[in-house]
């Protein structure tokens, strides 16, 4: 029997999860870490890492450690969100012939699906390695307020890891879910997840096993890294105050900034001051070195980051408007996700709902365990509570005027199914156009187009009469459909869409294809050099038997060693896997001979 895995793909750290028994267990990495950094990175001998050791050498080797990928997957290159991870990464980001992000490491360029897909696969790789067997279904997490060409994208990611994701579901849900043996009391929760990439607050309405969520908002480029971000413009400032040099243009000093920004965050929810040094920071051509050290405080830190923790605050207001709910409605806020240790957040939270933040398990994992769970649900494996979630973005037309026109509402319960009747504008109109959008934004261009869909093979006919039913679907993953179907001829094989970015399917069958290739590659690389390395040790011990033992050897058995010999020192410089399997094969049969003519003289 396999086991189901939850994957809590992270901006900054992920986690896995399973449920055995009743127990959920998170499954840590080799190196021990229960929440595994989201990084990739490749070595300077060609080798791709993952986890804590990429981040190991995030300083040293800056530009092939790739971090953030969630920031950007799903995105245009030209997008304002890729524009600032530029300013802040140490890896280089260019624009695809079709906007896309390309990410490059070492001499190739990855999509951002490609490295998201290169993680996911080294968590399925820890997985297995940690429990023994394959995976079985795996349910991976997305912020609530990530859009269909992100969710999208993820499913992708999990396609080129080759895992089997019965479904994506939104990180404040599942950490809900997780949170189920806690609940005692029917009513509404509010599920406040601040991570490091994204924020998301989900409202949930709990009654008996029914878990409904009625209101969702969120901010898929608000997070812990814009904490950092503002430490770091901070600390630039201060440098910028004692030498003449722009910091921020040199990208290595940049990272080692990032780090120690990050780290004097976390110490400042623990303690009212610290000390942020970083010896030898700048080297001066006249040979002098910068040494920076300066004391930040709790309440400055509180100072420079106040507006970000405002904004989460907004947002919560704002879905609590949607539903007409008011905060003393809420019966427990539950804090979810790193940033949310931040004490200024609790106390922003106790100003708005007049409640003490609720905390009981660790922020970190619980999305992994929520995902477990519902994995389990999905399979019938669980009977435990039923689920429903909403769509956190509107999806709509693009009609006249660049006005957007929606369709399915923010804060509808997903799955859901709408049908709209299309019909022609002009005499004998063979196609229709259709832009499909997502946003909340009145005008079409302001919101994320999601890609066209034209209806072909329309029949001939005067304006008006033809008569298309189009169907809009958001599924159980958030994912987007349309179908459309000619209500005369019962056609609707000639529609087709047309996504606007991403990979097309045979692009992505190609990247596992490619994978799997280098996959069979590596694996005949470690195998060769398994059999030289073995072979080379044996033959060092008939080599020297050869020279002691000569002479009680019969000639055509001296030959036959001799051009034995001869042939393996000529195989260990090539790397024919064939020829060393069959030298190390012939090995034996000769160690075999050497003992027994070792054994017959200790007798003799
Ligand atoms: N004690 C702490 N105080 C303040 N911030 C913290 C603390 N511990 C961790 N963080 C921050 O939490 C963030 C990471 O949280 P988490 O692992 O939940 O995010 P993530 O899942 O990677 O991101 P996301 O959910 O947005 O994709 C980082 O920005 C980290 O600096
Ligand atoms: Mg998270």
């Amino acid at each position: 029997m396999s086991i189901n895995i939850g994957i809590d793909l992270g901006t900054t750290n992920s986690c896995i999860s399973y449920l055995e028994g009743s127990q959920l267990i998170i499954i840590p990495n080799p190196e021990g870490s229960r929440v595994i950094p989201s990084i990739v990175a490749l070595t300077q001998d060609g080798k791709n890492i993952f986890g804590n050791i990429a981040k190991r050498q995030f300083i040293t080797n800056n530009l092939n450690t790739i971090w953030g990928i969630k920031r950007l997957i799903g995105r245009k290159f030209q997008s304002d969100e890729a524009n600032k991870m530029r300013q802040r990464i140490g890896y280089e980001i260019s624009e695809a012939k079709n906007g896309d992000i390309k990410i490059h490491l070492g001499d190739k360029t990855y999509s951002a699906e490609e490295i998201s897909g290169m993680f996911l696969k080294y968590l399925k790789q820890i997985s297995e390695d940690y429990l023994g067997e394959k995976i079985g279904d795996s349910v991976i997490t997305v912020p609530a307020s990530f859009n269909d060409a992100q969710r999208q994208a993820t499913k992708v990611a999990a396609e080129i890891a080759e895992l089997n994701t019965s479904r994506i579901i939104n990180e404040p849900t599942a950490a809900l879910i997780a949170y189920r043996d806690k609940i005692k009391k029917n009513g509404l929760y509010a599920v406040y997840d601040f991570g490091g990439g994204t924020f998301d607050i989900s409202i949930v309405e709990v009654n008996d096993e029914i878990y409904k969520v009625i209101s969702t908002s969120g901010n898929t480029f608000l997070g812990g890294n814009d904490i950092d971000s503002k430490i770091i413009d901070w600390l630039l400032d201060e440098i910028t105050k004692e030498i003449p040099i722009d910091i921020s243009k040199h990208k290595n000093i940049l990272q080692i900034i990032l780090q120690k920004a990050e780290k004097a965050k976390i110490e400042l929810s623990f303690n009212e001051e610290t000390i942020i040094s970083i010896p030898y920071l700048y080297h001066f051509p006249d040979g002098k070195d910068y040494h920076f050290q300066k004391k930040l405080t709790r309440v400055q830190l509180e100072h420079e980051s106040v507006d970000i923790i405002d904004k989460t605050i907004e947002l919560i207001k704002k879905s609590l408007e949607d539903i007409n709910i008011t905060p003393d409605q809420i019966e427990k806020t539950i804090l979810v996700g790193g940033q949310s240790r931040m004490p200024l957040v609790s106390q922003k939270l106790y100003d708005y709902f007049k409640k003490t933040p609720y905390k009981d398990l660790n922020p970190e994992e619980v999305v992994a365990q929520g995902a477990a769970i519902q994995s389990n649900i999905i399979e019938g494996k669980l009977k435990d509570l039923l689920l429903l979630d909403v769509t956190s973005l509107s999806l709509g037309l693009e009609t006249k005027d660049d006005t957007f026109t929606k369709i399915i509402e923010r804060n509808t319960t997903i799955p859901t199914k709408k049908t709209m009747p299309f019909t022609t504008i002009s005499d004998n109109q063979r196609t229709v156009k259709i832009h499909i959008l997502q946003g909340e934004r009145e005008l079409s261009s302001q919101n994320k187009s999601l890609g066209y869909f034209i209806l072909i093979g329309i029949p001939l006919a005067p304006k008006g009469i033809p008569q298309i039913e189009v169907t809009f679907e958001i599924d159980a993953n958030g994912i987007v459909r349309v179908s459309a179907r000619d209500k005369e001829t019962h056609l609707s094989q000639s529609m087709k869409i047309q996504p606007s970015s991403g990979l097309s399917p045979e692009e992505i069958e190609e990247i596992i294809l490619e994978s799997k290739k280098h996959e069979e590659e590596d694996k005949i690389k470690l195998r060769i050099t398994q059999l030289k390395n073995q072979l080379s040790e044996e033959l060092e011990t008939v080599k020297i038997f050869y020279r002691q033992h000569i002479d009680k050897l019969k000639l055509n058995e001296q030959n036959e060693i001799k051009n034995f010999i001869f042939r393996t020192e000529i195989a260990l410089k090539e790397d024919n896997l064939d020829t060393l399997e069959s030298l190390v094969s012939r090995m034996q049969t000769y160690k075999v001979k050497i003992n027994n003519i070792l054994i017959s003289e200790f007798e003799n």
